[in-house]
């Protein structure tokens, strides 16, 4: 049956290639549940070709005869390309993670102006000419490393891709991009579009598979100058142990259990709306998901009646249709892992609010989707306080004070982001630098930005 889908092929020497194996990764569409296109199930022998010909385009290709402003020249075609085949490149990433049409045609477009912004710094990288206490003229100069990897998790596929090269490709690097194996269509689709913005031969690679044959292959390769990776903080721990063996550079986005604090003195009105916001965006499936929600005891049980109030209403369905709130979760493993935190939660003794197992609504179909679901009664030492679910699963913790609040906030072993709601600006500030985390929102929620650094404490990632 699945050999009528679809067939992709592998993106190498900007060409669509065959690949070794002739075997192939089903992609499922997780608001059917069914297979929808086929994907090429590279091997070490089709990674070796790509990063060959990746390192052929760094050292003689006429990539590095190349001026900056004309690198920066390509960026910009690209981003322009991408915009205009945002709504393409979005229903293409509907398809295989299932989440909102509205919020992946958003990143299309958005990762067009990371493309732009890398676009213009091209010709801006400068380095230094440092005094001397020799007689000696002194200076520094920055340099591409070579060929970089990017290893590419499932729930925003395009947009953490362009996240990666974007800055490899400004500074002159040459890329291969390994997506996840559960959604790797639309970066495909994005190589039909660098071979219209005219990137020489082989710039810019693909090559699908799985993560412990092709991204190991990655890792381990000699010519791999460099691996950015985001995903898990387990496969990122085994990642950069691997990498240590060819010393080289790596830069890990890994897991969170961000804490979102309201405090009694904040507009309530718009904490409902962030905390909905950061729990239940992308059905909980973003590594600065707002999972644990810390409420002042004073206002805490009038919070959660207006937050259940709220995430009652919204509505579950086919993420295409621009009425729907929640959409699926992007696949079967995932939908398998949420439901058994919803259960680790209830016998630790969590209390349910509202959702609580898997979505059975008739708009939800044969879908891979989780009811939204609000816990109270949770103890911060609790498995569903301390774990990364990636779900859309909300812990509600109350707190007494400031620095009760601080305390449990960053008692946990993530580091990535963290949100405060409150009017009082000294408090704002003060706990902005106290909070063990990479990014600290005040009044909002979930607002990243290239022009903003991003990272985390702890085992949230370097770099
Ligand atoms: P993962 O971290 O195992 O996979 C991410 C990427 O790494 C994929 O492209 C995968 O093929 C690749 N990979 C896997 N093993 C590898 C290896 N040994 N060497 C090189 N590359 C390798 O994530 P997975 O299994 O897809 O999801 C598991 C959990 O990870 C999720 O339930 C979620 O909690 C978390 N996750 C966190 C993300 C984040 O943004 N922080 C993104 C995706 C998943
Ligand atoms: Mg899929």
């Amino acid at each position: 049956m699945t050999n009528s889908l679809p067939k992709y092929k592998l993106y190498i020497d900007s060409e669509f290639i065959e690949h070794a194996s002739k075997e192939y990764i089903a992609s499922d569409n997780p608001f059917t549940g069914q297979p929808w296109c086929l994907i090429p199930q590279g091997t070490i022998e089709d990674t070796d070709r790509a990063v060959q010909a990746a390192q052929k385009a760094f050292k003689s290709g006429e990539w590095p005869r190349l001026n900056a402003s004309q690198r920066g020249e390509l960026l910009n075609n690209l981003a322009n390309l991408m915009q205009q085949n945002a709504s393409e490149l979005g229903e293409v990433e509907v398809r295989d993670n299932g989440k909102l049409f509205i919020e992946m045609k958003a990143q299309v477009i958005y990762a067009a102006s990371i493309l732009r912004y890398y676009a213009g710094l091209a010709d801006k990288i400068e380095g230094a000419v440092i005094p001397s206490d020799k007689d000696a003229l002194i200076y520094t100069r920055y340099e591409p490393l070579g060929v970089c990897a990017a290893i590419v998790p499932w729930n925003s596929p395009i947009i953490c891709a362009v996240f990666k090269i974007a800055p490899a490709l400004s500074a002159g690097n040459t890329v291969i991009i390994k997506p996840s194996e559960y959604t790797s269509a639309s970066i495909l689709e994005l190589m039909k579009l660098v071979g219209k913005a005219g990137f020489p031969k082989g710039v810019i690679n693909v090559v699908t598979g799985f993560g412990k044959d092709v991204g190991a292959a990655l890792v381990a390769h000699p010519l791999v100058k460099k691996l950015s990776f985001t995903g898990s903080s387990q496969t990122g721990a085994a990642i950069y142990s691997d990498a240590a063996k060819s010393i080289k550079h790596v830069g890990l986005e890994l897991g969170g259990k961000s804490p979102n604090i309201v405090f009694e003195d904040a507009n309530l009105d718009n904490a409902i709306k962030g905390a909905v916001a950061g729990i239940y965006a992308a059905s909980g499936q973003t590594c600065i998901a707002g999972s644990r929600l810390l409420v002042q005891s004073s206002i805490h049980d009038e919070f959660v009646e207006r937050l259940k109030e709220f995430a009652q209403h919204a509505t579950m369905g086919d993420p295409m249709d621009i009425k729907t709130n929640i959409g699926p979760v992007t696949n079967q493993p995932q939908l398998e892992k949420i439901l058994r935190y919803i259960d680790i939660a209830k016998e630790e003794g969590a209390k349910t609010v509202i959702g609580g197992g898997k979505a059975t609504r008739p708009e939800c179909g044969c879908g891979w989707f989780v009811e939204p679901t609000i816990f109270t009664e949770v103890d911060n030492n609790m498995r569903i306080a301390q774990e990364e679910v990636f779900g859309p699963v909300l812990s509600v913790i109350p707190f007494k004070d400031e620095e009760n609040a601080l305390k449990i906030a960053n008692d946990v072993e993530f580091g990535l982001a963290a949100g405060l709601w409150t009017e009082n600006i000294r408090r704002a500030v003060k706990l902005s630098s106290q909070l063990e985390a990479g990014t600290v929102w005040v009044n909002t929620y979930r607002a990243i930005s290239y022009t903003t650094p991003f990272g985390g404490y702890k085992k949230s990632g370097i770099g």
